[in-house]
């Protein structure tokens, strides 16, 4: 089968978006797999190409201020108070959403979640489509998101209708999700915007309600399963002050091959690695390690190792979304106990 297109003609992939095709771009986060969020049939083929369950709802994409309007029925004020400060840019809201969304975007939810990416060419391609674009990340089910058109070329060649080609994404994790309670934010899925930045704005954020929470505090996303964003590879987070541990040793005695991946740069312990990966400089910020992150586990999935160690990130800023897709890569090797990737 012939490879899907890898473009950079915008009025192209306007013109697929207007007639229900499936286009991939670039956001400043990560690359969407994008439809024409209007068209039921387009939002399938989305379901579809990702063999992604329909109780995982999509976030709607819009290019200018205004279109929120055509997306969600109402926002609490605080919400046009985020706007303001962080629009364009990698932060999504969980408003009431209007009657013309397609219940299969919202995974049948009563909400919709709404971005507008900080992404000009993201934004340039949206409003020449003229519509507002459902996308979620465009990667398979599951798997590492896309940072290069390549990337999602890689995961979903021939399914597929045109890769719109706007460069590596600088931020390089997913957006925030927020919902509301009242007028106080819920922090649904940690991002590229900071915990600390929102709390900052509004004072307080709070957490998901749990799974048998009797209040009507909005619940953790549908889709913030336990294991996601995981390459092939078994991957295990060790705290930074155990990193030199005796696993690596003991992983190696047993002839297994090891790949490292650092939030710094480290000199000591692994020099011995099969493969190696630093997100960031010595003294390095998380944002440049979250901009490197889903690269660096495909490059130690195509490594070929046996096992990944992954030391967690400093524990704030990007380093909260950085450790959650860290943890939730993780999830199978720690649920199964044993070095065979799903
Ligand atoms: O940065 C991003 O957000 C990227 C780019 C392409 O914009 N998109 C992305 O989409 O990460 P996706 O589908 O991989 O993740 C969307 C998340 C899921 O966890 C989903 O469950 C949640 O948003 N979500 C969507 N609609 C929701 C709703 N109405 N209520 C609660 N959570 C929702
Ligand atoms: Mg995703």
């Amino acid at each position: 089968m012939p490879q899907t297109e890898i473009g950079t003609d915008v009025d192209q992939a306007a013109a697929l978006l207007r007639v229900g095709k499936l286009v991939a771009f670039g956001t400043e986060t990560v690359y969407g797999l994008g439809a024409n969020a209007l068209d039921a049939d387009a939002v399938a083929g989305v379901f579809a190409a990702k063999g992604r369950p329909s109780f995982d709802p999509l976030i709607v994409h819009i290019a200018d201020p205004d279109d929120i309007d055509r997306v969600a029925a109402s926002r609490p004020a605080v919400a046009d108070r985020l706007i303001a400060e962080f629009w364009p840019g990698p932060l999504t809201l969980v408003l009431p959403k209007r009657p013309e969304i397609p219940d299969l975007v919202t995974s049948g939810l009563e909400t919709v979640a709404v971005r507008r990416p900080g992404s000009r060419m993201a934004r340039t391609l949206i409003r020449a489509a003229g519509v507002p674009v459902a996308a979620p990340s465009a990667n398979p089910f599951g798997g590492v998101s896309p940072t290069t058109a390549v990337h999602v070329r890689d995961g979903l060649d021939g399914r597929l209708d045109y890769i719109l080609d706007t460069g590596p994404c600088d931020v390089g994790v997913e957006s925030t999700v927020l919902a509301f309670d009242g007028d106080t934010p819920v922090l649904l899925r940690p991002g590229g915007v900071s915990r600390e930045a929102i709390a900052t704005l509004t004072g307080r954020v709070l957490d998901p309600a749990g799974e048998d929470a009797a209040d009507d505090r909005p619940r953790a996303s549908p889709g913030t399963l336990e294991r996601h964003y995981a390459p092939r590879t078994p991957l295990v987070v060790v705290a930074p002050q155990a990193f030199e541990s005796p696993v690596k040793s003991e992983l190696r005695k047993a002839g297994q091959r090891v790949g490292i991946l650092t939030f710094g740069e480290k000199s000591i312990g692994i020099e011995d690695a099969d493969a190696i990966e630093h997100l960031s400089d010595t003294g390095g910020s998380s944002e440049q390690a979250a901009h490197n992150l889903f690269a660096a586990l495909r490059r130690l999935d195509a490594a070929g190792v046996d096992l990944i160690l992954a030391e967690a990130a400093p524990d704030s800023g990007l380093g909260v979304a950085i450790n959650d897709r860290l943890r939730r890569a993780s999830a199978f090797t720690r649920q199964s106990g044993h070095g065979s990737g799903g």
